[in-house]
């Protein structure tokens, strides 16, 4: 039997308003998700997006919902692991709005393998997606946040960046590799005006674990057992984190740099679960 659709305490929907009025945001993942929903809360505070997914439909469908009702919004399809791709995503950016004022790395998948079964390129995959992808994102938005003298990173981390779950490697070796270069890049670059900075989603309703639970036996035990790991007995939605985002995006957040915030429902600030 499938899991159903979770039935979750109701988060506000993100009210619309200008806390991002003429910021030109490039935000990867996008297709779905955690992404997706990054991009629903940002168009509705007047950013002007830029959208990435290597799913080239279902990307361009996300912008086009957005565009029909007004955002200014341009969809490419991109492969986070390509540095050529990555350049022609931040040329569409600055081609359309003339500069780049947030990136928001959140492509990544989960690749979850037994240490000594594991192949060399589900390893390499897992870097390349998880940690690579993001890096060859910095690089290529650094060089007009510079010359701007401001600009704002925020790679989308997990609770894996600092805490192990068994059975879940080499996932957070690359994202505990990510929140390392959210550290080193917001110090080198501070100076400059950037702020770089972590979201660390805990346990988010999205495909990505539907599809986990659909892996087991009883996929509904499965799903009940991840409410009780959390003390508030739910699992947060992809609109919480998307909500964190945007204060981080906006210039509510001018001193917060090279850290990481947690979304989790307090789960891993317990000692046991
Ligand atoms: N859902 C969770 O519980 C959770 C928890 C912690 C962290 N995260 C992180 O949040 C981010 C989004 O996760 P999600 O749950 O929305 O997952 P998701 O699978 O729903 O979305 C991930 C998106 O990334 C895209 N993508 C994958 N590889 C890509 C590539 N090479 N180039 C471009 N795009 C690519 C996918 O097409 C997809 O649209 C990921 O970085 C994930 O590690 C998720």
């Amino acid at each position: 039997m499938q899991a159903q659709p979770l039935s979750l305490p109701a988060v506000p929907e993100p009210t619309y308003g200008e806390r991002l009025k003429d910021k030109v945001v490039i935000i990867t993942g996008a297709a779905q998700g955690i992404g997706e929903a990054i991009v629903a809360c940002f168009q509705a505070q007047q950013a002007r997006l830029v959208i990435a997914d290597i799913q080239a439909e279902k990307v361009e469908k996300v912008a086009a919902h957005w565009r029909e009702r007004g955002a200014e919004i341009y969809a490419q399809p991109v492969d986070i692991t390509s540095n050529e791709q990555w350049q022609s995503l931040v040329n569409l950016a600055i081609a359309r709005f003339g500069r780049v004022d947030v990136l928001v790395n959140c492509a990544g998948v989960n690749v979850f393998r037994d240490p000594l079964q594991m192949s060399d390129e589900d390893w390499r995959r897992c870097f390349a997606i998880d940690l690579d992808g993001a890096w060859f994102g910095c690089r290529a938005v650094l060089p007009h946040m510079i010359a701007q003298g401001i600009g704002n990173i925020i790679n989308i981390a997990s609770t894996h960046s600092s805490h192990i779950i068994p059975g879940c490697f080499p996932y957070p070796v690359a994202k505990h590799g990510l929140l390392g270069l959210t550290r080193a890049l917001g110090i080198e670059y501070a100076p400059k005006g950037i702020r770089v900075n972590a979201i660390a989603p805990g346990y988010i309703e999205t495909q990505l674990n539907v599809d986990y639970w659909n892996g087991f036996a009883d996929p509904h035990a499965e799903r009940q057992r991840a409410f009780d790991l959390h003390p508030p007995k739910r699992i947060g939605q992809p609109v919480e984190v998307a909500m964190t985002a945007l204060f981080l995006a906006t210039d509510e957040a001018p001193f917060i740099n090279a850290t990481c915030l947690m979304i989790d429902g307090g789960r891993s600030v317990m000692y046991h679960d």
